[in-house]
């Protein structure tokens, strides 16, 4: 076996605003998962962390809308989230938050060394004022007309239409969050800047190494910003009074770090948290540390709009702190970034009321049923629009119809009539051997699929491997033949089950629930998952939530066993409920 690879999955650090709808974890929350189950299951060290973003505007905001404070926020809605990892089965090694005194450290560390490094300077600054309000409005605090593509609501910072950054000054008709008011001043404030136009060159250089893996939409749209060559110093202070503080003498706590100078270090600061928890202090290094491990594979799934923050801010990033001493870190391997998932006109948005809570449908349908359809109509590539009538669809004409009712009515025709164990098989024929030929191929195709991130097309292939057995079982209907040819029918009952088996292990990175059913009803003892559990955590910030992943033995299951004949099966129960218009809750 080829020796295990350390893969960091970096998951994006979701804003703490809110109930996250189904777009976001379709886009950016789910396919890590995937991701990082297959890796485990190959016996790679996959370390998979991300937490809730809890500074900037966006919290503050809320914090206003609900008359709240920004700590209530963050307590609400870190909780909610990780009440959603919990039933959906995401399998974080550690999801924590940005609140942290671990995450507040590792920030001004990284500060302090680009100030070191000469890719943070200080420097006056214009900023829209708002003077009904008496205060700049930093980032959402105002919104306008972009100015690349003309839409009338971007914001502050970023422009959720185009995807491009720019400065809160070159916005058209800017009006305030907070009053409305459009008569702003621009008053002169002092900030402190990374200094993008160093990196642009050395940016340029990585990003035109070795990425012919990476997606198309992703690279091009890093390249192409790249390429303009107009990268230049980018304010990473704010003037606002939540967010962490900037760890430089005789600066007023009315200016705190940008919370997206913040949130991308939580890649680094959380595998620095799970080292401390797990006892082992250093082992974040394997990961990171390019004198300890430069082979890492760091990947970071994201949505579309966070793309600039990933592939040019952070990995800027990551040179100023390499133009400093060794050690220095390791910078991301890929970035598969997600398309949209849509709801009828435009994208799911929080802001505009145009959400499914993913809390809230968890709900009202199983895990499984939601981790088959945000996986077969990810938007890996272009946006895809979202419809309950085909989620209900997909439910019933593919999951139910090609795997859930074949491992039901094999299982429960086992458990009957063969006495409740895996029959013996005798010599198989040609068709048996075939399909079983078949099958255990998929561990190589399915697996280079989940390896290179293709899950959709990962999902297609297991479903016609599914339909093959379905075919193969029409041809054989042991259950005429055990009347007259009971060993042939034992013959095929066995191929099928064995395909199960196998299959079971093809569909768990999707379908971890179902898969864990079928391995324990067809009588396996160790579970094929880890166990997800939180943790209280108490450090110089207070005591925070956490959520983590105990892996226990259950890894280096991507192996195409023999299914042991005799063995005890537990009773079969059915996988998966059939939807029409009494289970639907209303939504269709
Ligand atoms: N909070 C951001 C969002 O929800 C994502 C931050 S990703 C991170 O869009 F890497 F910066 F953390
Ligand atoms: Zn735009």
């Amino acid at each position: 076996m080829a020796p295990a690879k350390k893969i960091l999955v970096g998951v994006a650090w979701p804003y703490c605003n809110g109930e996250k709808h189904i777009g976001q974890i379709a886009g950016a929350y789910l396919p890590p998962d995937i991701f990082a189950r297959y890796q485990r299951m190959v016996g790679n060290d996959v370390l998979m962390v991300s937490g809730s973003d809890t500074h900037g505007t966006p919290i503050v905001l809320k914090a206003d809308a609900e008359g709240i404070t920004p700590e209530a926020v963050v307590e609400k809605y870190h909780t909610l989230f990780i009440d959603g990892c919990l039933q959906m089965g995401i399998t974080f090694d550690l999801y924590t938050h940005t609140e942290t005194q671990n995450h507040w450290d590792v920030t001004q560390m990284m500060f302090k060394r680009h100030m070191a490094t000469g890719y943070i300077y200080r420097d006056t600054q214009n900023q829209l004022y708002d003077p009904e309000a008496k205060r700049f409005l930093a980032d959402r605090y105002v919104e306008g007309t972009c100015p690349f593509c003309g839409y009338p609501e971007a914001r502050g910072d970023q422009c959720d239409n185009c995807g491009r950054l720019y400065d809160a000054l070159e916005l058209k008709n800017p009006r305030s969050k907070i009053t409305g008011n459009t008569q702003l001043e621009i008053r002169a404030t002092e900030h402190f800047f990374l200094d993008m136009g160093k990196m642009n060159q050395p940016l340029l250089d990585w990003i035109y190494t070795g990425k012919e893996d990476w997606r198309p939409n992703v690279l091009n749209f890093a390249r192409g910003q790249l390429e303009l060559r107009e990268l230049r110093g980018r304010a990473i202070t704010r003037d606002i009074d939540w967010g962490i503080p900037i760890p430089v003498e005789g600066v007023p706590d009315t200016k705190r770090i940008y919370v997206w100078y913040d949130a991308v270090i939580g890649y680094l600061s959380a595998a620095v948290e799970w080292a401390n928890l797990t006892g082992e202090s250093e082992a974040w290094r394997a990961w990171w540390d390019n004198s300890v491990n430069p082979d890492s594979l760091i990947y970071n799934f994201i949505g579309k709009d966070n793309i600039p923050f990933h592939c040019i801010i952070w990995p800027g990033m990551l040179i100023g702190y390499n133009a400093g001493p060794e050690p220095h870190l390791n910078l991301p391997y890929d970035v598969p970034a997600n398309e949209y998932l849509t709801l009828g006109a435009g994208k799911f948005s929080t802001s505009r009321g145009n959400v499914i809570g993913w809390n809230t449908v968890l709900e009202q349908f199983q895990a499984d049923a939601w981790r088959y359809v945000l996986t077969a109509q990810a938007p890996e590539t272009a946006d895809v629009e979202f419809t309950w009538q085909d989620f209900m669809d997909r439910i019933n004409n593919e999951l139910v119809a090609n795997w859930g009712n074949l491992v039901n009515r094999m299982l429960s025709f086992t458990y009957k009539r063969f006495n409740g164990t895996v029959p013996t098989p005798g010599s198989l024929d040609a068709a048996s051997q075939q399909l079983l030929d078949e099958i255990q191929a998929g561990f190589t195709t399915v697996g280079e699929l989940y390896n290179t991130t293709k899950l959709k097309a990962a999902l297609t292939e297991v479903r016609r491997l599914s339909q093959r057995v379905n075919q193969y079982l029409n041809d054989k209907a042991p259950w005429k033949a055990i009347n007259d040819d009971p060993a042939g029918a034992a013959t095929s009952v066995y191929v099928a089950l064995q395909a199960i088996d196998w299959l079971k292990l093809l569909w768990s990175p999707i379908l971890p629930h179902s898969s864990e059913q079928i391995h324990q009803m067809l009588g396996y003892d160790a579970p094929l998952f880890g166990r997800q559990y939180t943790e209280e955590i108490s450090d110089g910030r207070g005591t925070h939530r956490v959520l983590r992943y105990e892996h226990g033995a259950a890894s280096g299951h991507w192996v195409a066993n023999p299914l042991p004949a005799g063995q005890a099966m537990r009773e079969p129960k059915a996988l998966f409920v059939k939807l029409d218009e009494t289970n639907m809750h209303g939504w269709i």
